[in-house]
């Protein structure tokens, strides 16, 4: 077999395959109940609308959307997404925007245009593994801020002492990374308050903010809460806040179509950046889309998914309090929004090793540590309740509870 080891950059050679992923291949057999994807609900998906709109596409415009476009993308589609944050009080203009082959390609646009090896970035303990895995393919580091016990934002103290510390010590920072609406992993969702503290802490020290907000509109109950992006647009609008949207939870991931939001200035460095990448993102997806959202049937796609994850949400945590072992080491989130909820355990149990017991019983979940850079938390795991059926929610959180029984037996008993 030919040894390409020895040719890869030192950047490949810091490209990590995830623990995380290769555990949820185990989780991926067809008789296991998992809740370790993170995959919306097929059924929200509106495919015969949506191949009507792609028919309206190879009726009207075939030949266009086969041919190259420009990078920024798609006039048309700018033109919905630009209304699309117009009904959610956003004004941008197309200098504000670039469509994107979905979020993912945006984490790893902006590590490519910010990240020097070394450097460092802001974000939770936990956060999302797809931004660990962008940032450390760039060889750079992640800086790691708690979250308060409220669980309504990063714990500001410790913002600004990692951050002086951080200074003295010579570290080179340069974003926040932050999922404030219903954050992937742990459901989070930040308070308005903590939202303007984060962007004052950037007015001070200048750090952009890289808001990911990919659950935003799936909030199924309570109040909306301006995003970071809108709080500075409206208030001291300095343009330190780059907002990243996507199309994968609003309606479907195969679309993999996504938008950034920023300063014109930035915008046109991401442009140089992703030109490498893609030239352009699929035209053809773009004008269906856009044909799509013309339709003005995407707000009800998202109504529809908000009131079917609010009774899958609701069920799932049902279901713990009927399940789980009722002690005060055990809790978990009972998020607003999003697709998860996490799980926290007695801190001698390592979920790593209880997912292994978990899957002979034949349901799964991801374990927490995955979603630190450095010095995980063992004791932690995220649940999806966007993708399994109620039976099986109920089931599989049935079998987890007497997993999670019988780890907190043999401990007690050794
Ligand atoms: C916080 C967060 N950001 C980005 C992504 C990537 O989403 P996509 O590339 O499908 O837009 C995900 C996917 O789960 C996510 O949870």
């Amino acid at each position: 077999m030919a040894d390409f080891s020895k040719f890869y950059s030192d950047n490949a050679n810091n490209m990590k395959a995830s623990t995380i992923r290769e555990l949820l291949k185990l989780t991926q057999k067809p008789d296991i109940i998992s809740f370790a994807g993170g995959l919306p609900a097929p059924d929200v998906f509106p495919v015969e609308d949506l191949r009507a709109a792609a028919n309206v596409v190879f009726d009207t415009k075939g030949t266009k959307a086969l041919q190259y476009g420009t990078t920024e993308g798609d006039d048309g589609l700018r033109e919905e997404l630009i209304k699309f944050e117009a009904n959610q009080g956003v004004t941008i203009t197309k200098e504000n925007l670039l469509v994107v082959s979905a979020s993912q390609q945006a984490l790893d646009i902006v590590a490519k245009l910010f990240l020097n090896p070394g450097d460092y970035v802001i974000a939770g303990r936990p956060t999302y593994l797809g931004a660990l895995q962008a940032i450390q393919s760039y060889s750079a580091r992640v800086l790691g801020i708690p979250f308060t016990s409220a669980q309504d934002g990063f714990d500001m103290a410790v913002l600004e002492s990692s951050y002086a510390q951080a200074l003295t010590a010579g570290k080179k920072i340069k974003y926040i990374y932050v999922i404030p609406d219903f954050q992937n992993p742990s459901g989070f969702c930040w308070s308005l308050e903590k939202r303007k503290a984060l962007l004052e802490f950037s007015y001070k020290t200048g750090l952009p903010i890289l808001e990911d907000s990919p659950y935003r509109e799936i909030r199924f109950i309570g109040e909306s809460i301006p995003s970071i992006y809108e709080i500075d647009q409206k208030g001291a609008n300095k343009g330190l806040v780059i907002n990243l949207k996507t199309f994968s939870k609003i309606l479907a991931p195969g679309t993999r179509m996504g938008w950034i939001m920023a300063d014109h200035s930035l915008i046109a460095k991401f442009v140089v950046a992703k030109q490498a990448m893609d030239l352009c993102t699929n035209v053809f997806t773009q004008m269906w889309l856009a044909e799509y959202m013309r339709t003005g049937k995407l707000e009800s796609v998202i109504e529809g998914t908000r009131a079917k994850y609010r009774a899958k949400r609701t069920l799932m945590v049902d279901a713990l309090e009927r399940y789980m072992p009722k002690r005060n080491d055990i809790h978990w989130t009972k998020p607003e929004g999003g697709l998860f909820l996490w799980v926290t355990l007695p801190a001698y149990i390592d979920t790593a090793q209880l997912l292994l017991k978990a899957i002979e019983k034949k349901v799964a979940f991801v374990a927490g540590a995955g979603f630190y850079f450095d010095n995980p938390e063992h004791n932690s795991l995220r649940m999806n309740f966007s993708y399994p059926t109620a039976d099986q929610i109920e089931e599989g959180v049935r079998r987890l509870g007497l997993v999670v029984q019988e780890a907190i037996t043999a401990h007690e008993n050794p």
